[in-house]
This record gives structure tokens, C-alpha cells and sequence, in this order.
């Protein structure tokens, strides 16, 4: 099977209205995307997908929408103002700028990992081993230096009033100041989780590879509280539940993997971490991250805001500051995955190709679409069948060219099913239903379509 280069990738998403380069007509702005018809449905049908799995079919967890600007206060709390920083390095030379963990990275090919590493590693790191500049190939940098990644803004109405806030550079802080708040309003007992997907910024030196990393993206997190001790235990299974989710949205084995950080690579907070990572286009790379992060993020915000944030277990009496699990996904990052993983160009019969988004069906932007076989003749039927149809479903209504044409059209965009209508249709109320992957066909009756479509739509 053809690997898919990621220029082919980002042309496909453009032609088919999936992504498009924001700020596209006056020339674009680097590195920011938008998101067309299909990458709007597509991105909603994952995001949905996620919730059912994470809020709405496990017991232990609860949704939040928490505002995207805070309390400033939040930020300095939880460590961001301070170090959410990543160490930047410039060529004296070109004048390019860098990641300095990125560089060895990259140099390495992923084999070693400089998360964590002090600028002094960094540096004698690259020094050491000639790690010359990607962009003019001279080796002649500055010094490192931590170049932090929050977004500043400011709220007020004139000068003398105003006050700076940053946009959130994660939605966790949301989850962590409303630990209490949830935990008293649903009556929640430990251990219990909290999810939250939503937009998170930051000021990345390198953003890059597509929707891989942007400045502006939406994260699904869960911060799932537990008693100190069992913590692991519950690192385990959130690991596994990632991993399952990801399987029955259709990626491929092959493409997935876990790798464990090495202790020096781990947060001083965090007791383990595990990433789970994809092969993309470019490489393997971190598609979602898991971690045991202790506690950390409510000590810190307990003795900030002088509120008591601890637990008080109703069975024991024991009063104790939760610890938490938290796993934490890039809703751009997973779509990539998932249309990199379906993308197929195959061949059918002689000389004919045919490029097939092989995505699973709950996922697909556009469950069905409706073809008359002649537009003239079937084609008050066909709207009529549109009609009843797109009440409940993502339909599309397709009159245009040869039947070849408008089959190849929904394969491409990963429709997984086609309804022909006919004379049949006319004379005894049945269509001819075509599948996606296997282009086999099969005779329904109109009346049970929307059954039909439901039954092979669902997780
Ligand atoms: N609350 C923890 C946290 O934010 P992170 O590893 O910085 O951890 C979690 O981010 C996930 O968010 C990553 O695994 C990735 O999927 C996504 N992500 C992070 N930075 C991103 C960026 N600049 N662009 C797109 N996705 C990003």
C-alpha cells in the first residue's frame, strides 16, 4: 500500500473541503488552518465519539466547559507564568529559529529524547555531536533560552483599567479549579474524572507538519481524581482505555504504539508518563499523552487559593488531596491520525483508480448519498428519499455526471454507503444500496433505509 507523503495529504484535504490554509486570500498566516464542511463534521464526529466514550459510557466521569480566560491567577499558580516555556536557539548565521529539544530529536530520529533536559545538556548536547542548523547548515547558535508559550492578552475598556490574562495554554487548569465545584454538585465520590474538550493556545517556536502542532488547537482532556496509592493501578487502565478507543475508531495497530518516558524525561511532579504514538506521514510522533501527575495541580491551586480542595472520604473520615490521572489528546493531532490511517488509492478493474477514505462509518462527515439513476426520471423520488433522510443523518444528494463518477466522489470523501435510486424504486419501493469498501451491492426497501443507515453508523 502507498504511504502518503504529507504534501499529498494536505493537497487531498484542500480539494475536498476538509482543511484549508487560514487567512488563505490575503496570503495566508502561518501555520493556522481552517476547517471546511467535512473538517468541521469530521472533527465534531471524533469529538462526539470521545464524549460518548470518556463521559457518557464510563461511570466514573462528568463533563465541564470552563471559560478559556481565567483568573490570571490560575496560570501563576500552576507553574505556566513561570516555566511553560520551551528552549529556543537561533542561528547567528540564517537567523532561523529552534527547538533546541526538537533539533537533537530530529537529528536523532526520535531516538533520544531531550524533554526535560537543562539548557546546559541541550547545548553540549548539540555541540557535542554537530548538530548544524536544518535551514543554512552552519553550527553557530546562540545560548539556549526558555521563551515561554502562553499568549497574553488583556481585559478592560481603556488603558489605565487594564489587565493582562492569557488565553488557556491547556484546559486542565479549567478542570483542576473546579475540582470542588463538581465534586459537591454531583455528590462525586473518589474516584471520579472530569472532561473537558475545548480550544487551548500557545506560542510555539516551531509549529509545523500540517495540523500536527498550531499555535491554536482543541485538546479532549480528563483529569480523573484518585486515592494516593491506587494511582497506578488507575495509570494502567486509562492507558488501556486510550489504546481500545483508538483501536475501535479504526486505527491500525501497526501504526500505534506506547512509549514510557525515562525518569529524567518525566515532570518533577510526575510519577509516570506514557505517550501514545502514531505513525504519521512524517514519522512517529505523540498523539496523546498519559500521566500520573500526582498532586500536584491541586496542592498548588489548594495553597494559591487558600481554599481547602481536599477530599473527605465519607466512608474512612479521612480527609486527603486526591491524585490525578490524566489522559490528554490534540483534537487536530487525532484527526490527522484518522485521515492518514483511511487514505487508500486503489485500484479497481484495468486502468481505473480510485482514492477511498476508508474511515469507520461513525466517523464519516457524510453517512449516505442519493443517487438518481437518471435525473430526469428519478429524481423527484430521489429528493424525496434526501428529504426523509437528512432529518437523521449526514446526506448528501449527488445528480451530477456518470453514476462511476458520483460513486468515486463519495468514496472519496468516505461516504460509506450510496443509495441508486431507480425504476425499482418507481415500481416496488426498494434501492440499490452500494458499500464503500467492498463496492458490493444490495436491494433494501426504501422504508427500511433509516434503519438500515443507524444500525452501521454506531460505535
Ligand atoms: N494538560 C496536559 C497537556 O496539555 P501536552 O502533552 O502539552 O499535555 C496534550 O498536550 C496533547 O495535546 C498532546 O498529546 C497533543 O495531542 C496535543 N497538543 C499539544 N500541543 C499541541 C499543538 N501545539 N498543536 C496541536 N496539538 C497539540
Amino acid at each position: 500500500m502507498k504511504k502518503l507523503t504529507m504534501d499529498e495529504l494536505v493537497n487531498y484535504c484542500k480539494q475536498y473541503g476538509f482543511i484549508f490554509q487560514g487567512s488563505e486570500i490575503y496570503g495566508g498566516l502561518a501555520n493556522s488552518w481552517d476547517f471546511g464542511p467535512l473538517g468541521t463534521l469530521l472533527k465534531e464526529n471524533i469529538r462526539n465519539a470521545w464524549k460518548k466514550k470518556f463521559i457518557q459510557e464510563n461511570k466514573y466521569n462528568y463533563g465541564l466547559d470552563a471559560a478559556i480566560i481565567m483568573n490570571p491567577k490560575v496560570w501563576v499558580a500552576s507553574g505556566h507564568v513561570a516555566s511553560f516555556a520551551d528552549p529556543l536557539i537561533d542561528c547567528k548565521k540564517c537567523k532561523s529559529r529552534h527547538r533546541a529539544d526538537k533539533l537533537i530529536e530530529d537529528f536523532t530520529n526520535g531516538d533520544v529524547t531531550a524533554d526535560g533536559w537543562s539548557n546546559e545538556e541541550l547545548e553540549k548536547y548539540i555541540a557535542d555531536n554537530n548538530i548544524v542548523c536544518p535551514v543554512c547548515g552552519k553550527l553557530d547558535y546562540t545560548p539556549i533560552r526558555k521563551f515561554n508559550l502562553l499568549f497574553e492578552t488583556s481585559i478592560g475598556v481603556t488603558d489605565d483599567t487594564k489587565n493582562t490574562v492569557y488565553l488557556r495554554g491547556e484546559t486542565a487548569q479549567g478542570i483542576f479549579t473546579n475540582f470542588k465545584n463538581v465534586e459537591r454538585s454531583m455528590r462525586a465520590k473518589v474516584p471520579f474524572g472530569i472532561c473537558q474538550t475545548g480550544k487551548a493556545f500557545r506560542n510555539e517556536i516551531t509549529p509545523g507538519n500540517f495540523i500536527f502542532r498550531t499555535r491554536e488547537f482543541e485538546q479532549m482532556e480528563l483529569e480523573f481524581f484518585c486515592k494516593p496509592g491506587t494511582d497506578l493501578e488507575w495509570f494502567g487502565y486509562w492507558k488501556n482505555y486510550c489504546m481500545d478507543f483508538l483501536r475501535t475508531l479504526g486505527l491500525a495497530s501497526t501504526n500505534l504504539r506506547m512509549r514510557d518516558h525515562e525518569k529524567e524525561e518525566l515532570a518533577f511532579y510526575s510519577k509516570a508518563t506514557t505517550d501514545i504514538e502514531y505513525l504519521f506521514p512524517m514519522g512517529w510522533g505523540e498523539l496523546w499523552g498519559i500521566a500520573d501527575r500526582t498532586d500536584y495541580d491541586l496542592s498548588v491551586h489548594m495553597d494559591s487559593s487558600s481554599q481547602d480542595l481536599r477530599y473527605l472520604d465519607p466512608e474512612t473520615n479521612e480527609k486527603y488531596l486526591p491524585y490525578v490521572i490524566e489522559p490528554s489528546v490534540g483534537l487536530e493531532r487525532l484527526l490527522l491520525a484518522i485521515i492518514s490511517d483511511a487514505y487508500r488509492e486503489e485500484e479497481v478493474g484495468e486502468n481505473d483508480t480510485r482514492v477511498v477514505l476508508k474511515l469507520n462509518p461513525a466517523l464519516a462527515p457524510i453517512k449516505a448519498t442519493v443517487i438518481p439513476l437518471i435525473k430526469k426520471v428519478h429524481g423527484d423520488k430521489a429528493t424525496e428519499i434526501y428529504a426523509d433522510l437528512c432529518n437523521k443523518f449526514s446526506i448528501n444528494y449527488d445528480d451530477a455526471g456518470s453514476i462511476g463518477k458520483r460513486y468515486r466522489r463519495a468514496d472519496a470523501i468516505g461516504t460509506p454507503f450510496c443509495i441508486t435510486v431507480d425504476d425499482n424504486t418507481i415500481n416496488d419501493g426498494t434501492v440499490t444500496i452500494r458499500h464503500r469498501d467492498s463496492m458490493e451491492q444490495e436491494t433494501i426497501k426504501v422504508n427500511e433505509l433509516s434503519d438500515y443507515i443507524s444500525k452501521r453508523i454506531d460505535l
